[in-house]
């Protein structure tokens, strides 16, 4: 007998395995019934009870069985009436888990198949915050992003809206991270209202209103440097040369040095004037690495 339990249990995986491939557990043809109680998709670490009814013809079952993942569940199943069976859950916190119920029925050899779901648990979403929309030059790309909180676990989508403060026009975008809107669909003028809306299966939460000016959001491109040398003089002095990319006028610009005997890098932000071909001058300290912008 219990050669044959395991052999079913093949079965069944291997039919579940099949199943998956083809669309999802839901795809079994069911002989019955089965559900979750509060709902299929949960809050984490929430009691739940999972009921199987057979509907199986000349069956009347001797017993029903429950399997989590493939695997039988022993403890916590209430036979309610003559077809139907409970299994209760304290503190249910796996994210996924796929569940199938099983009849006994008489003078049938091996268990029956009632039906199966898949359950999932997760958080509603955090209200997004820090929403942040830059350009970067010459990306064509508006890219807004937020801090979206703790993981749900769950299938969670956002929508991000952005709404022109000159003819009120509003569009919305769906995704699932971040997003990147092309500045060729940014028609209404300079002045925008961005928020962004999250949502899933438990809830739905809603960023503040971020106001930008498509002027003041574009990140210039970094500078290129094309060679550094180092005059030998009493106190050795080092000049970078570079090209800057950009042609937005009067950028900041940090630059970062360290030594190769320190973890530290050295900040140092000027100013500049960005038409021509830029150098600076650095007195150093020896073991100096190549500065990187
Ligand atoms: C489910 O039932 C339909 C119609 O009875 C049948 O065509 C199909 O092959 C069955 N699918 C499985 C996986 O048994
Ligand atoms: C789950 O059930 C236990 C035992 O019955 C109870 O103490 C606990 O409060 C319940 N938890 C929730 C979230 O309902
Ligand atoms: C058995 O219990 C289930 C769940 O409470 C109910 O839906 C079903 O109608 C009951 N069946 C019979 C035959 O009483
Ligand atoms: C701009 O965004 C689109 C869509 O996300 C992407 O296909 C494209 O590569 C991006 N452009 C650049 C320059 O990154
Ligand atoms: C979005 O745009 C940024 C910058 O233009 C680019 O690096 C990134 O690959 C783009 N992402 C997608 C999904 O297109
Ligand atoms: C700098 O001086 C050192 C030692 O005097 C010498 O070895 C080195 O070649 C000099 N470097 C340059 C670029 O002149
Ligand atoms: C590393 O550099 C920092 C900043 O210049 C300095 O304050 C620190 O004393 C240095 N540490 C060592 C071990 O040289
Ligand atoms: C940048 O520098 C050039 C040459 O020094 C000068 O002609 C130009 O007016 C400067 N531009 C600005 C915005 O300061």
């Amino acid at each position: 007998m219990n050669q044959v339990t395991i052999q079913w249990d093949a079965v069944i995986a291997l039919y579940i395995l099949f199943s998956w491939c083809h669309g999802g557990i839901t795809n079994i043809n069911c002989s019955g019934h089965i559900w979750v109680e509060p709902a299929t998709i949960f809050k984490m670490g929430m009691n739940i009870s999972i009921y199987c009814q057979a509907a199986i013809k000349n069956c009347q079952p001797r017993k029903l069985h429950f399997y989590k993942n493939g695997i039988k569940e022993r403890f916590q199943i209430t036979r309610i009436n003559k077809t139907t069976a409970r299994l209760w859950y304290k503190n249910f916190l796996e994210p996924h888990a796929s569940m199938y119920c099983t009849a006994e029925c008489p003078k049938h050899f091996q268990e029956t198949l009632i039906c199966g779901k898949d359950i999932s648990s997760g958080y509603p979403p955090d209200i997004p915050d820090e929403v942040t929309c830059v350009i970067y030059e010459y990306s064509g790309n508006m890219t807004c992003t937020w801090n979206a909180g703790k993981l749900t676990y769950i299938d969670t989508k956002y929508v991000v809206h952005v709404k022109s403060l000159e003819t009120e026009e509003e569009q919305q975008y769906l995704t699932s991270s971040y997003i990147n809107i092309s500045t060729d669909s940014l028609q209404g003028g300079k002045k925008y209202l961005v928020w962004v809306q999250a949502a899933n299966a438990l809830g739905m939460e809603e960023s503040k209103q971020l106001q930008i000016h498509l002027d003041d959001i574009v990140i210039p491109s970094a500078a290129v440097i094309s060679r550094a040398e180092t005059i030998n003089a009493t106190v050795p002095k080092t000049i970078i040369y570079w090209d800057s990319q950009t042609t937005i006028e009067k950028v900041s610009c940090e630059m970062r040095y360290k030594a190769t005997t320190n973890q530290t890098w050295n900040v140092k932000e000027f100013d500049t004037n960005f038409t021509y071909v830029q150098q600076s001058e650095f007195y150093l300290e020896p073991n100096i690495k190549a500065p990187y912008f």
